[in-house]
């Protein structure tokens, strides 16, 4: 098979050597603790040297954790994702005229609205693995959120996180064909969404090579609404996906979001536990963007 591909560029996934070192590389930097991927922020002095920080860690585990001194509002967190060059967000149906999505639990809202409940994650169930914005063309995807806590539920809604790049590797370890297929442009369908009249069934890969050499990934665990490319190794490869990440806990990290705190990530896969809240609701803020910290 050949790799006509390349990813964080000057690696060559094409050529075995280049890809060997940069695998070993990024998997020298296991075993490692959350608690060393986070940086302290003071609101009133945003260090470069702190923003710096942030920048290395993601640029070694395409994530990183902050925490603010005290609350900040809409304002500060928009100014906060320019520092880091963050600045083509995204819009969603349920996001507010900043881009801004307010994670919180809406189901009580189903009276009045039904639409908004469609969605999972604006109710208070558990969210399976997925990278943000699986279901958009890759000309437009999301590759990178900004996710931040201003109050956690009283209960559960823990965060759990892997690199994709890991996946890669394993996939690519496991079966080299495993990538071919999985970056084949029209192996994984998402139909078109019944309920909006202009939706159109959306074709892409699951790995795939940004202009900029980056790799990306689009994966959903879902069962519904989802089509699968018919092809006899495709139930393989997306059991040995869902083992990797459900039974191999090497490489996932788990993380409590308190307040103040948020995580930074270059579109990894992610997946939420269920939560209850208290007096308090839990509200988590969202921000997608076009492009990466890089
Ligand atoms: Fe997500």
């Amino acid at each position: 098979m050949s790799y006509s591909h390349k990813i964080n560029s000057p690696f060559l996934l094409e050529n075995e050597t280049d890809y060997k070192r940069w695998r070993n590389e990024k998997l020298s930097l296991y075993p490692e603790s959350v608690s060393n991927l986070l940086i302290q922020l003071n609101k009133d002095s945003l260090l470069l040297s702190d923003l710096k920080k942030i920048k290395k860690i993601i640029g070694k585990y395409n994530f990183a954790v902050y925490e603010f001194n005290s609350k900040i509002d809409d304002e500060f967190l928009q100014k906060f994702c320019k520092k880091l060059k963050l600045i083509e967000s995204v819009s969603n149906p349920l996001s507010d005229i900043n881009n801004i999505s307010n994670i919180t639990d809406n189901s009580a809202f189903k009276i009045n609205n039904s639409s908004k409940t469609e969605y999972i994650p604006y109710t208070n169930k558990k969210l399976n693995w997925h990278t943000d914005g699986y279901y958009y063309p890759i000309d437009i995807s999301v590759k990178s959120f900004l996710l931040h806590c201003e109050s956690q539920a009283e209960q559960g809604g823990k965060n759990f996180l892997i690199d994709h790049e890991i996946i890669y590797i394993f996939l690519r370890d496991h079966n080299p064909d495993y990538i071919d297929i999985l970056m084949q442009k029209d192996i994984m369908e998402i139909p078109r969404n019944k309920n909006i009249k202009k939706s159109k069934a959306i074709k892409g890969p699951v790995f795939y090579i940004d202009k900029d050499g980056s790799l990306n990934m689009r994966f959903t665990s879902r069962k519904q609404n989802i089509i699968w490319k018919k092809d006899d190794i495709i139930n393989d490869i997306k059991r040995f996906i869902e083992s990797f990440i459900n039974d191999d806990k090497r490489y996932i990290f788990d993380l409590l979001l308190k307040e103040n705190q948020g995580y930074i990530a270059n579109n990894i896969l992610h997946r939420r536990e269920e939560f209850n809240d208290g007096k308090k609701k839990r509200l988590l803020k969202r921000i997608r963007f076009l492009n990466r910290v890089s």
